[in-house]
């Protein structure tokens, strides 16, 4: 892989979240409620605290950006961006499928993104320029040509309404060019390192937040890949909607995702 002083405290700082999140997983679980539908439990809370210590402590004059309570601007020179629990609603209902996703910037560019899946002990790295690896193997996405070879995944917000409607039609869209399947796993973070090692074609989804992106955005490039925004622009700083895919197949997806997002924009 790659020697960093960031990447060596972005590896302990998961792997102390992930004794938190394991002690929490599977329990009693205090779960309380963000809105109707977006949890938050004791284990996201927990597990944001010891990263964020980690953090501070080898880095005091870094600023942090933590899903559940560090604020920090987003143009911050030095800014770690954490999901300290990505698949909170897995992680409640007893699902495996969950990590944690730690991201590094220098002046606004993301240098480091390092995504963590505890129960299969999955490494997923990237560094700017440096390349993307799975479990210390560099990887690359995978070189689909056509949308009829591959599986797409996909993401809901916190909305159940015209963002749901728009994200469902574009899904009836791509099965019209016989996709092999639709994946709501239910992490982000995931979805992007799936989509860099090349198991997925891509993943969109109508909105998401830094936190849910910023290290996984970053491994599928390095991999090879391309993220934009649904409309084929460069993302938003802040929360931003997203279509990550291997190179060949981003063209096709755009073509398939674009006018169904459109409709929210334009409200149609
Ligand atoms: C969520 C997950 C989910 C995505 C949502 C995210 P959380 O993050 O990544 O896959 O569809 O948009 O908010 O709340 O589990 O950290
Ligand atoms: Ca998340
Ligand atoms: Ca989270």
């Amino acid at each position: 892989m790659f020697e960093q002083p960031e990447l060596e405290v972005a590896m302990n700082a998961a792997r102390n979240a992930a004794s938190v999140l394991l002690k929490y997983f599977r329990q009693q679980n205090q779960i309380q409620f963000k809105s109707e539908y977006n949890l938050v439990s004791e284990a996201d809370l927990q597990s944001e605290k010891v990263i964020v210590e980690t953090i501070r402590s080898a880095f005091p004059g870094h600023e942090i950006l933590g899903e559940e309570s560090a604020t920090a601007a987003l143009d911050a020179e030095y800014l770690w961006t954490v999901d300290p629990l990505d698949g909170t609603n897995n992680f409640c209902h007893g699902i495996e499928h969950f990590a944690i996703s730690i991201a590094w910037a220098e002046q606004g560019e993301t240098k480091l993104g390092v995504v963590y899946r505890p129960l299969s002990d999955e490494w997923f790295v990237a560094g700017k320029g440096r390349g993307a690896f799975h479990n210390g193997v560099a990887c690359q996405t995978r070189n689909f040509q056509r949308l009829n070879e591959a599986l797409i995944a996909v993401g809901f917000y916190y909305d159940r309404e015209g963002q749901m409607r728009a994200t469902l039609r574009a899904i009836e869209s791509l099965f019209g060019h016989n996709i092999h399947g639709i994946r709501r796993m239910g992490t982000a973070s995931l979805d992007l390192c799936m989509t860099g090692t090349g198991r997925l074609g891509g993943y969109f989804e109508f909105e998401l937040a830094p936190w849910d992106y910023a290290a996984g955005k970053l491994f599928v490039e390095e991999a090879g890949g391309v993220v934009t925004d649904c409309t084929g622009h460069l993302m938003s700083s802040g929360n931003s909607s997203i279509l990550a895919s291997c190179p060949d197949l981003h063209a096709a997806l755009l073509q398939n995702i674009k006018p169904h997002f459109e409709t929210l924009v334009h409200g149609a």
